[in-house]
């Protein structure tokens, strides 16, 4: 949440800004702001809005600068307006600070600067952090740099900071703190951003700040320290990341694009792991804990959001092949409730971004237990994958589009493959079988190739449903979860109200809102529950609403008994929810762009959730 860049070099500082917020508008976009120091001093321009609305307003302004740090916001502390909007001064004007995070105990902090004379101008945290910055510099005489690392020292929360000051204009300082934070490095240049994508153009060389961090660029030169001032050695990183992956490449949105990418994302997944040839599958990131998870006693699985019912899916599967008992918790819902965490344990960590807030605290308190923890993240070199003790990358690519959708069909791909080596090795399943899905698992790309020809049609059907008010959402088993996912696409890029719901549960109430106004979408597919779905399908019909229904290819009941039908090519049961969550994001897209709605940053969302 939130997006930082800033730049210290030759080139202008602005546009580099400007485009780098750009790229990073998926992390917030209510307001932006830049803040560009020259000849004439330190500048801060800041609109309400996106980054276009403030590039409207800093037309025909004289922005030369080779210094300067942007931040585009998604508000906490105080709303969304030009005055909340970063970068913000200090006191006397002579600093400035960008941050994502949350300063905890800002409140006690401001109250002890107002009794000194501090005049706050916005309702933020952020404010306060740079204001008791200056404030320490005064008090101590100390350097900016000093006073960054003592202030940082006193303060409770999570911060990714960069600050730019009038009293040196070759400087910039950033630190860290359970807020991602990646530094460029280039030819006498560096670069500050939340993550890669505003530097790649301009260089391949990054190092990714560690918690507790200070990095100080001065003169050119740069200077890790940790809040004990003691030298840490700068670790730098070659970015594996193309241009063109962050590109929207001709379509009208990265949700349609990242929508499309999915038979290439989901062999990516593979790529180098499912050997079909030899039949083999191996996941080198596991390797070293197989024997261990052989003999695995239980697997919590901790996520929120998307990355959740990608957990759910993978209870059923874990279940089914390896016969280990599989908790799913919602991350935010484990880390406070004193949870029973064993040293034998293995929790499984799923998250896109690799930096969601209450995931990264359910390991850290996992981990303080003893259990071993896995990650299966999309983004390299993120806070998760770097806290835990091992894991498998989902090799998805940049996800840019808020609303997860290749992300969650490769995090169900390599869960899919964790499940099928830890059985193979647990010998719970038969190799006839473990062969068999090696098989099927390398089909998948194409026949996911081949739901996406249904395009067209799933675009008719949104038309029809366009101004529904409510929808819900029926599946069982496997596509329980699906259910859950399908519902939460509608609702988050369509803002149209939508439910989840096992398909049996739907008697125990949700048949009560069933009228001819209620469109309802089953995911009907066949598999072990086949003839029970069609019995809850009948139940909606008798009651008139209407449905569209996911069903497998050559289904010839089905269709006779619903409105409207979208088939998916046949495969094991196991990997349903490859192929029938693609129909669910596309039906939830063209929703969404029918009503208008900005569909890849929808309202008061963010697609990387680092508060709590
Ligand atoms: C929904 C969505 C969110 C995320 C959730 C977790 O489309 O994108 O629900 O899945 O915020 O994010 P990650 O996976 O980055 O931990």
């Amino acid at each position: 949440m939130c997006g930082i860049v800033a730049y210290v070099g030759h080139r202008e500082a602005c546009p580099l800004i400007l485009k780098g917020l750009k790229r990073l508008e998926y992390r917030g976009y209510d307001s932006a702001g830049v803040a560009l120091l020259n000849g004439e001093g330190l500048k801060i321009y800041k609109k309400k809005g996106k980054v276009v609305d403030l590039e409207n307003e800093l037309q025909n302004k004289d922005l030369h600068a080779t210094v300067g740090i942007g931040h585009t916001r998604w508000a906490t502390h105080g709303e969304p307006n030009d005055v909340n909007a970063h970068p913000h001064y200090s006191n006397h004007k002579k600093l400035a600070i960008i941050h994502n995070g949350i300063i905890e105990n800002y409140d006690s902090l401001k109250q002890a600067l107002l009794k000194k004379g501090h005049e706050f101008r916005s309702q933020t945290d952020s404010e306060v952090l740079v204001h008791f910055i200056e404030d320490i510099q005064q008090e101590t005489n100390c350097s900016l740099e000093e006073a960054v690392r003592l202030a940082l020292q006193e303060v409770v929360g999570a911060y990714a900071i960069v600050l730019i000051s009038e009293d040196d204009p070759t400087q910039l300082i950033a630190a860290r703190k359970s807020s991602p934070l990646v530094i460029g490095v280039g030819e006498n240049e560096f670069f500050f951003a939340s993550d890669a994508t505003p530097i790649i153009e301009y260089t391949k060389d990054v190092i990714y700040l560690d918690d507790n961090q200070v990095a100080l660029v001065r003169q050119g030169e740069l200077k890790i320290v940790n809040l004990e001032n003691e030298r840490q050695a700068p670790y730098i990183q070659k970015l594996e990341l193309e241009l063109e992956a962050i590109e929207k490449g001709g379509y009208d949105h990265f949700m349609l694009k990242e929508i499309f990418e999915q038979p290439r994302s989901i062999a990516d997944s593979m790529r180098g792991r499912v050997n079909r040839e030899e039949g083999t599958l191996q996941l080198g990131g596991l390797s070293d804990y197989m024997d261990k998870l052989a003999e695995a006693k239980r697997i919590i699985i901790v996520g929120c959001g998307t990355s959740w019912h990608a957990g759910l899916v993978a209870e059923y599967i874990f279940e089914e092949l390896a016969r280990i008992p599989v908790e799913v918790e919602y991350a935010s819902e484990f880390r406070y409730r004193n949870p029973i965490i064993n040293a034998d344990d293995f929790v499984i960590a799923i998250s896109q971004s690799g930096e969601t807030a209450d995931t990264l605290a359910a390991i850290q308190l996992a981990k303080s237990k003893g259990a071993t923890i896995f990650g299966v993240c999309n983004v390299v070199g993120s806070s998760i994958a770097r806290e835990t003790h091992a894991g498998a990358y989902t090799h998805a690519g940049p996800e840019i589009g808020v609303a997860s959708t290749k992300a969650f069909t490769a995090q169900v791909t390599v869960l899919t493959q964790m499940a099928i080596a830890i059985a193979h090795k647990r010998g719970s399943i038969t190799e006839e079988l473990y062969q068999q899905l090696l098989l099927d698992l390398s089909a998948i790309p194409q026949k996911v190739g081949q739901v996406l020809k249904a395009a067209d049609r799933i675009k008719e059907i949104a038309y029809i449903f366009t101004y529904a008010r409510n929808f819900i959402y029926l599946g069982r088993g496997l596509n329980f979860p699906v259910a859950l996912e399908g519902a939460l696409k509608l609702k988050e890029i369509s803002y149209i109200h939508a439910e989840g719901y096992p398909a049996a549960e739907m008697k125990h109430g949700p048949i009560a809102l069933i009228d001819e106004d209620m469109p309802v979408v089953f995911i009907a597919t066949k598999d072990s529950s086949y003839e029970k779905i069609v019995s809850n399908i009948q139940e909606v019909k008798a009651r008139k609403g209407r449905v569209i229904a996911i069903v497998t290819e050559g289904d010839e009941l089905i269709p006779n008994m619903v409105d409207f039908v979208i088939e998916v090519p046949e495969t094991h049961d196991i990997l349903i929810p490859l192929l029938s969550s693609i129909p669910l994001q596309l039906l939830s897209y063209y929703v969404a762009v029918m009503r208008g709605r900005n569909v890849d940053q929808p309202r008061n969302l963010a697609k990387s959730v680092t508060v709590e």
